[in-house]
């Protein structure tokens, strides 16, 4: 199949560019690199940087290259600049979607792969854990806002459009490396624990801080669900290969079981071989306690099932690229 990738040099998109072309389709990426790397597009996939707000640039993108699906990754992530500047997450979030899925309209583009996130259910009760796509969707922030609204259009406009077909995807939180090495996660800052805590133990950072220790959790930190970006990717590509006219999926990607701040720290020491050392500090406002999937409907409906379920392994992936590459995509500084 033609895909178009955006977002394609960001963590995610970079992963699903090299496995979409390494299972047979012809890839594009559009992205702005504002968050991205040139450096991370990698066997030879066409990159255009631009911005895809641009509609018609868009059309033009979708129409020459014949494309059939879009996965659609490119999206501001940082829930704290949200709550600061939450006019640029609508716009870049939101409205940017509306314009790319205007374009894939004017062209007869019928299929769409969308990056959403667990943070469209903001802070569940315990009563809802482990989450069901059926759990009330209650954002707490405008980043998981903007990721709720374009589901709810996408929702709406396959109603409508018995042509168009989409999955959204809630992702939980995604983790690990390209098990060969080659492309990685660099977010700059980074906020994400794994990568932190792996500074951490290259002496990058002088400690890890565990934000909160008496949560009503075994050992008192948060729990999360961490997915291997390699299961993750899997999933889309056979949510992709399911799109046909009429059909829609909403599901919840995570392995469906949660694992503990120190936990991962814990695995971090194993994998790395390396002490790390850990500062204890107060919880931070919206943090749940224990936050994972229920991956079950895609499991039932697709037959997908996380095969990376050791943390010890995704970490190891993740170490594998960032010892490599200690600076990240180095002379590759993302442009703001
Ligand atoms: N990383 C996670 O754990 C996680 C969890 C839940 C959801 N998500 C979602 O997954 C997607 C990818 O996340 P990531 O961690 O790879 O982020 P990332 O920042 O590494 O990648 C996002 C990419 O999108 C590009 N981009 C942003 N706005 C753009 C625009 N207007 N036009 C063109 N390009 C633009 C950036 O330059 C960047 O390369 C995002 O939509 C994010 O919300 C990520």
């Amino acid at each position: 199949m033609n895909v178009l990738v955006t977002g394609g040099a960001g963590y995610i998109g970079s992963h699903a560019v090299k496995s979409l072309r390494l299972a047979g389709h012809k890839v594009v990426v559009v992205d702005n690199l504002s968050r991205g790397f040139r450096a991370a597009v990698t066997g030879g996939v066409p990159l255009v940087v631009h911005e895809l707000g641009d509609w018609e640039h868009i059309r033009r993108i979708l129409k020459g290259n014949r494309i059939e699906c879009v996965m659609h990754f490119a999206a501001l992530a940082y829930v704290g600049e949200s709550v600061n500047d939450p006019l640029r997450y609508y716009r870049n979030n939101t409205a940017h979607a509306l314009e790319l899925l205007h374009a894939m309209r004017l062209v007869g583009v019928q299929r769409f792969v969308f990056s959403s996130t667990c943070a469209t259910y903001g802070e569940p009760g315990p009563e809802h854990i482990p989450i069901t796509e059926d759990c009330p969707q209650q954002p707490i922030n405008p980043y998981g806002w903007s990721k709720f609204f374009v589901e709810r259009v996408l929702i709406d406009y396959c109603r409508a459009n018995p042509d168009f077909s989409c999955a959204i995807l809630r992702y939980f939180n995604v983790a690990g490396c390209d098990r060969e090495g080659d492309i990685g996660e660099a977010h700059n800052p980074e906020t994400h624990l794994i990568p932190l805590i792996l500074q951490a133990a290259l002496g990058q950072r002088p400690h890890v801080e565990i934000y909160g220790t008496d949560y009503p959790t075994p050992d008192g930190t948060c729990i999360r669900d961490y997915i291997h970006v390699e299961d993750l990717i899997d999933a889309h590509l056979l949510c992709m290969n399911n799109l046909a006219p009429g059909r829609r999926f909403i599901y919840n990607l995570g392995i469906g079981r949660g694992l503990s701040v120190r936990e991962i720290i814990a695995s971090a020491q194993r994998v790395t071989g390396r002490k790390i050392k850990v500062v204890e500090g107060p919880r931070r406002p919206g943090d749940p306690p224990s936050l994972f999937a229920d991956p079950s409907r895609i499991q039932r409906e697709l037959g997908w099932t996380a095969k990376v379920t050791d943390i010890d392994a995704i970490i190891e992936s993740a170490w594998k690229w960032i010892s490599r590459n200690p600076r990240g995509y180095t002379n590759q500084h993302p442009v703001e």
